[in-house]
């Protein structure tokens, strides 16, 4: 592709401090995108399509940002546009799967559109085997790159239209935070906000650790600009995002508590509502609790992934937190905000997995009575401590259990969400209803769902609604 250099005079230093540098290719990749789309004869369009988490959906929007800024166009179908990125996943394997069936598509697509660009990130990308692999069969992929140097994303597209090879750079892991880069927002009203990156747990089934890094927090100042500038421009609702949010600003120059942090964010003028995910149990601390309880911003809803519910088992996973001290943490959970939602993830047939510590899953799903849950089949991750333990459990075995945990989980979930039937509550609009264009789709502030009849110029604002009746996972009701 060297063939379209465009003419930019290299005399200008390129600058070596960030974000600086990032902003100097920036105006690079547009000059690149610019000549791309004089011999095309359209302009460019992009497709990012993200897999796996908030975290995840969170980069892809830093991704689409710098893409609109050098010139491409969305488009919705990755087989029509002329730059596809896939953020991927690598928490379990089907994950990984996915990604390697829909390239098999794309190459279809690109031979018989040659100029078509094929981007690879996210998780998966940390992994060296996934990387040797793609090299020696995926050879159709112009980009690769990593977690860590995902703000290097426009400097690395010059490269691709600077070379005719695959550009690959993959970092092992980085201390180094780039702020004030591009990003563009999927909702004008409601935004993810990244308060850490990576994670310190090594939980024994998880590969998080090993393709995110070291845990690293944001300064507060930085968060807190970056809400600011959020809500002047339109965003209400806020979720902060974390692999392990409770263990905040341990790193810091200056230490600072994740309940301190959050008091800080809830004094921000027009922000209406916080949440936040992901809350380890072993880390959340009665001072959180405490300020919960006592804001008006901060909303009913805690995530809080226990796992297991066999002591046995937990310690396997090396969760660090009994069977007892976590339905003791939901205890005082429920007495200080009795309306709180409660939400886990649950994972089904870890090494070693016995009738009984099934049971004890089963248990604490009864005891704890979830809003929502969801629950994962164990994938076994290579590298991870789990992957080499004896007495995997059998197939058949697995999908027993996880189908009787399924069903529990479900009937709890419609009990539940049912007792709110017939109170008024305050709910974000965030869409027009899929099925039915006379109605709106809000989200309380447990994060359930509630159709109303109302206007597409509600969407965004919080309105008062009256919950009519329940229909198992939401609501439907009427503007009080
Ligand atoms: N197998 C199954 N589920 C997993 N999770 C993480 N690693 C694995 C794995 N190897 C689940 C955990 C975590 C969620 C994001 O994904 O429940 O909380
Ligand atoms: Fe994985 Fe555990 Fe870290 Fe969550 S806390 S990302 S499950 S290692």
């Amino acid at each position: 592709m060297n063939t379209m250099k465009p003419d930019i005079s290299l005399s200008e230093q390129i600058p070596v401090t960030e974000p600086e540098r990032q902003y100097y290719y920036i105006e690079k990749a547009k000059e690149y995108v610019k000549n791309l789309e004089a011999q095309i004869g359209h302009q460019p369009t992009f497709c990012v399509v993200t897999f796996g988490c908030q975290m995840n959906a969170r980069d892809s929007e830093k991704l689409v940002g710098i893409l609109r800024k050098i010139g491409y166009a969305e488009e919705e179908k990755e087989e029509n546009a002329d730059f596809v990125i896939y953020n991927t996943c690598t928490v379990r394997e089907n994950a990984n799967m996915r990604v390697y069936g829909r390239l098999g598509q794309l190459n279809r697509v690109k031979k018989k559109r040659p100029h078509m660009m094929i981007g690879l990130c996210g998780c998966m990308m940390q992994e060296p085997e996934v990387v040797e692999k793609l090299k020696k069969s995926y050879r159709f992929v112009d980009l690769i790159f990593g977690t860590h140097n995902i703000y290097k994303f426009a400097e690395l597209i010059t490269t691709r239209f600077e070379s005719d090879r695959m550009v690959i750079d993959i970092w092992k892991d980085t201390d180094k935070i780039v702020e004030d880069l591009p990003s563009e927002r999927k909702f004008h009203f409601k935004s993810g906000v990244n308060i850490m990156f990576g994670c310190n747990n090594f939980c024994s089934y998880c590969i998080v650790p090993y393709v995110r890094g070291r845990e690293r927090s944001r300064d507060p100042k930085a968060i807190v600009r970056e809400i600011e500038r959020l809500v002047a421009d339109g965003v209400v609702e806020i979720m902060l995002l974390g692999q392990n949010v409770n263990s905040y600003g341990k790193n810091l120059d200056e230490p600072m508590s994740f309940a301190e942090l959050l008091q800080e964010i809830e004094k921000i003028e027009g922000l209406e509502r916080i949440r936040f995910m992901t809350s380890h149990p072993k880390d959340l601390s009665d001072e959180l609790i405490e300020v919960m309880k006592n804001s008006k911003k901060i909303c009913k809803h805690l995530h809080l992934p226990v796992q297991s519910g066999s002591t046995e088992i937990l310690k396997k996973m090396n969760r660090r937190y009994t069977k007892e001290q976590y339905l003791d943490l939901v205890e005082r959970i429920k007495t200080a905000i009795p309306d709180i939602s409660l939400t886990t993830d649950i994972i089904v047939g870890f090494p070693g997995e016995t009738e009984e510590d099934f049971e004890d899953t089963m248990d604490i799903v009864k005891k704890v009575r979830y809003d929502s849950a969801f629950t994962f089949i164990y994938s076994k991750r290579t590298g991870t401590p789990a992957a080499v333990m004896e007495n995997q459990v059998p197939d058949d075995v697995v999908h027993e259990r996880f189908d009787r945990l399924l069903a529990e989980v479900q009937k709890i979930s419609a009990e539940v969400c049912s007792v709110h039937e017939g109170k008024t509550v305050s709910v974000l609009v965030e869409s027009v209803n899929d099925h039915d264009d006379t109605l709106v789709t809000g989200r309380m502030s447990n994060n359930l769902l509630v159709h109303f009849p109302g206007e597409a110029d509600l969407i965004g604002k919080i309105v008062e609604v009256h919950l009519d009746e329940c229909k198992g996972f939401y609501y439907l009701g009427t503007r009080a």
